[in-house]
């Protein structure tokens, strides 16, 4: 389906990664709500185009479905390509795939590690800069990254992920400024645990997808560079990263994902 040959909709066009399951999933729901047309990207094509058929019925917005592996070195390149083929101009780009990995580094196989870091941070920075100079052309859009409070101390036994979502939080505070007063909105959005298929563990406290979804909505009207999703990630982000000394931060944060990973 080419989006091009059809009446966009007033809202434009959000294009959400990692949006067949969890937190992708009800950001795209959200975002169709708002009546805005999809550009849907994930792995699984399937799930993809069965996720694509229910927000095209349920919502009547347009969804072109984009299997791609984000891991791959080309893939945001060819994302970018298939969008300027298909005419479409990504009035939102929510950067929200993303893979979590437990275990110590010492027993981390480094093909699994790097493919990671190309999922969680390099197309997260190649992404927002292939998309990026369009909407400062036309002087509005939005970029929604999707960290986690995982980003805002060192995680032992989870580290290659807690740097990869250090990375998109910091990257995106840096775009953040370099996109001030251009009409552009960039924001670094940390959800804490959420109830998805990557988190099926049992945490106190844990949130819903839908939630997270609510709070991105909310962090695309604000200002600030960076979001924590619900109250209690919020305060724990803030005592982490401002507070605790970064050696207490790392042995709380460590115990906890040492329990996961002895339990995944
Ligand atoms: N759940 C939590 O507790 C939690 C907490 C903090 C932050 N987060 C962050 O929130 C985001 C969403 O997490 P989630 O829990 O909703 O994850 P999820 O349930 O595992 O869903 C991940 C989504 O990303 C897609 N995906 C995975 N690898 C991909 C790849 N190589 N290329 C393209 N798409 C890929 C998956 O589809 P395919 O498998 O078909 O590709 C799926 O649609 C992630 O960035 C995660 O780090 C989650």
């Amino acid at each position: 389906m080419k989006i091009a040959k059809m009446e966009p909709t007033k809202q434009g066009t959000a294009l959400v990664t990692g949006a067949t399951m969890g937190i992708g999933a009800a950001i795209a729901e959200r975002m169709a709500r708002e009546g805005m047309d999809l550009v849907l990207v994930a792995r699984d094509a399937a799930r993809l185009e069965a996720a694509a058929k229910r927000l095209r019925a349920d919502h009547g917005v347009e969804v072109l479905a984009v299997p791609l592996d984000l891991s791959h070195e080309q893939a945001p390149a060819k994302l970018a390509e298939r969008l300027e083929d298909e005419r479409v101009a990504v009035e939102v780009l929510v950067n929200n795939a993303g893979v979590a990995q437990v275990g110590p580094v010492a027993d981390t196989n480094p093909a699994r590690m790097r493919a990671l870091i190309d999922v969680n941070a390099r197309a997260v920075a190649e992404l927002t800069s292939l998309l990026l100079p369009g909407m400062l052309v036309r002087g509005h859009g939005a970029i929604v990254n999707i960290a986690s409070t995982a980003a805002y101390a060192p995680a032992p036994y989870n580290a290659a992920y807690g740097a990869s979502k250090a990375f998109v939080l910091s990257f995106t505070r840096a775009v953040w400024a370099e996109t001030k007063r251009t009409g552009v909105r960039v924001v670094a959005v940390s959800p804490g645990a959420t109830e998805t298929p990557m988190n099926t563990r049992p945490v106190p406290g844990k949130r819903q997808p839908e939630q997270v979804a609510e709070t991105v909505m909310k962090a695309m009207r604000g200002r600030g560079p960076a979001v924590v999703d619900g109250p209690f990630n919020t305060v724990q982000a803030f005592v982490f990263s401002r507070i605790l000394p970064t050696r207490t931060a790392a042995r709380i944060s460590g115990q906890f994902f040492r329990k996961a990973a002895s339990e995944s």
